[in-house]
């Protein structure tokens, strides 16, 4: 089974990379011309890539076409190629409906799949989302960490929307750096403390699948200390209302 690739950006070169790992997750993989840099890179690196002469050039020579395209140049590019039914066509555009790729692709709403890679996936650690449930789809994204099958369209809504806390979590840690370093610590003691902090917490969470993250936080709160008490504060301040809200705001972009 050879995959296509139409669009050589980013995400791309992420999911490529992790196929590629060894031992190679599929045997071979077609990408577009676009980014020439990208494809020219991927071809280079891992001999069971090739650059191919144009995006219905990738088509014709995929059993299964990967759609890795920015939103907004998604209809002119889809419509410009042909492809035939029947085709495994996985998407990974951001906010763009089944339906719409639906009428740009000819192809059956129903059968196109819709995933959301995260960066990881270039070291096989991605958590993908995928709608609807599909084999081609679960294999491919097994391959390069987990995948997780929705059960619904409002369900990959929602695993869409909270996978735009990535930056979040940094900005969460930029302005804890920031707040150490205006108390003059310097920035590089700062991130090499919070760094394993924030990880030992991941860690926790992943041996834990019995406890609840409430559980959790009562479990780092000793009773009238400083963890119930930023908590507290945090939540009372207007914390957890402004992380509603943005939450409230992303989604419903993903479903405009
Ligand atoms: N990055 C992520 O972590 C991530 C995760 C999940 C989903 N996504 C989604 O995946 C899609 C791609 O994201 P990205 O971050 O990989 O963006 P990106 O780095 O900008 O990649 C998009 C690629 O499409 C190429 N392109 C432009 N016009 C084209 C055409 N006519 N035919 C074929 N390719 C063309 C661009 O080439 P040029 O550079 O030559 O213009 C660029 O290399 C987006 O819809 C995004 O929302 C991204």
């Amino acid at each position: 089974m050879t995959y296509g690739f139409i669009g050589s950006g980013t995400i791309t070169e992420a999911m490529v990379a992790g196929l590629m790992a060894s031992p190679p997750a599929v045997p071979k993989i077609v990408v577009s011309p676009r980014n020439a840099e990208v494809a020219a890179r991927l071809a280079a690196r891992y001999s069971k890539v090739e650059v191919a002469p144009s995006n219905q050039a990738v088509v014709d020579a995929a059993g299964v076409l990967v759609l890795a395209i920015r939103p907004q140049i998604a209809k002119e590019v889809l419509e410009e190629i042909s492809i035939p039914q029947g085709r495994k066509v996985i998407s990974v555009i951001a906010a763009t409906s089944h339906e719409k790729l639906a009428v740009w692709t000819g192809q059956d709403p129903d059968a196109i799949v819709r995933a959301i890679p995260l960066p990881f996936v270039a070291d096989r650690e991605g958590v993908t989302a995928l709608y609807p449930p599909d084999a081609e789809a679960e294999k491919l994204f097994g391959a390069l960490g987990s995948a997780v099958v929705c059960e619904s369209k409002d369900e990959f809504n929602l695993l869409a929307a909270i996978s735009s806390m990535m930056a979040t979590y940094f900005g969460i840690m930029e302005r804890t750096t920031e707040w150490l370093a205006g108390k003059g610590m310097s920035k590089s003691k700062a991130r090499n403390y919070l760094t394993p902090l924030f990880g030992s917490l991941t860690h926790v969470a992943s041996r834990s699948a019995e406890s609840s993250f409430g559980e959790l936080r009562q479990a780092f709160s000793t009773r009238g200390g400083l963890n119930e008490q930023l908590f507290k504060d945090f939540d009372e301040l207007g914390g957890t209302a402004a992380m509603t809200r943005a939450l409230d705001r992303v989604l419903e972009r993903i479903r405009a």
